[in-house]
């Protein structure tokens, strides 16, 4: 099922989990900061989790919040603690090409029975280590290799030929959407899951021409209606009002004032 929210907004979530066409969430940091959170790890806690009980049990991206291996081994056993649904997003690397990540990702998956959502790649060969590693997920950022000046298609085509022949687990979202024409393009490439920001959910939904042809249908539904209560088969009688003599038709429901006759 191919759609995530990409969102730590839980208005946004609730509103697209009634719709039922959202099948998760995932987050960042530079996301929860937007979305609100504040307290450090502590504020990641608390809106994680009231996310994570939000979308039960669909699946939840949450990263950590340092580049320290020891400090993200933790934080990723205590995310992983608060709830099943919680999937941690480790970066590919450090902020300077630092390699522990993908040590730590081993680590997780392979040890500690933790699933990871290996994250901040621009590449189908990162996220071909990634996979090797054991990551469940990989997070190929479409916007942004765009933006470099690359097709995200080719690679996303690229890492599912790959993915699929080597027979790894790991599945491709691809975030960083952009446009909404970005969805099913991505999708259309290859990826399992594009992760979508809510307003272009929104804007993949609601078409104007979508628009005209349903106040077309309304405005041909109210002349069907007014057609019904007009109809001559039902009895009609006249009467007095105070603006002076009206016909009155006796539908089912009420009795409905055709006409006034113009006052003498
Ligand atoms: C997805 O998991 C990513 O965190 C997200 O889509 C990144 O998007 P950005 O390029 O808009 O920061």
């Amino acid at each position: 099922m191919p759609i995530f929210l990409d969102t730590g907004n839980i208005k946004e979530i609730e509103k697209y989990l009634k719709m039922g066409i959202i099948r998760g969430v995932t987050t960042n940091p530079s996301i929860l900061l937007k979305d609100g959170v504040t307290g450090g790890m502590k504020g990641v806690r608390a809106r994680s989790v009231e996310i994570a009980r939000l979308i039960d049990p669909l699946p939840l991206s949450v990263e950590v919040t340092t580049n320290d291996p020891l400090q993200m081994r933790l934080q990723a056993q205590e995310l992983a603690a608060m709830a099943a649904n919680i999937i941690v997003k480790i970066t590919i690397h450090g902020p300077i090409g630092e390699l522990e990540n993908l040590e730590v990702i081993h680590e997780l998956e392979g040890e500690r029975n933790i699933r990871v959502n290996a994250t901040a790649m621009m590449s189908a060969q990162q996220c071909l280590l990634a996979a090797m590693a054991g990551a469940t997920y990989v997070s190929l950022f479409g916007g942004r290799i765009a933006n470099m000046g690359y097709n995200p298609c080719e690679e996303i085509t690229r890492l599912r030929k790959v993915l699929d022949n080597f027979n790894l687990k790991a599945k491709i979202i691809i975030g960083s959407t952009r446009e909404v024409l970005n969805i099913i393009e991505w999708l259309g490439a290859g990826a399992h899951f594009v992760t979508v920001v809510p307003n272009l959910l929104e804007g993949m939904i609601v078409h104007p021409y979508s628009k005209e042809t349903v106040r077309m249908f309304l405005a041909d539904a109210a002349k069907i209606e007014t057609q019904l209560e007009a109809d001559h088969s039902f009895p009609t009688e006249k009467r007095n009002d105070n603006k002076g003599e009206v016909l009155i038709s006796h539908s089912k429901q009420k009795p409905v004032i055709q006409e006034h006759k113009a006052q003498v």
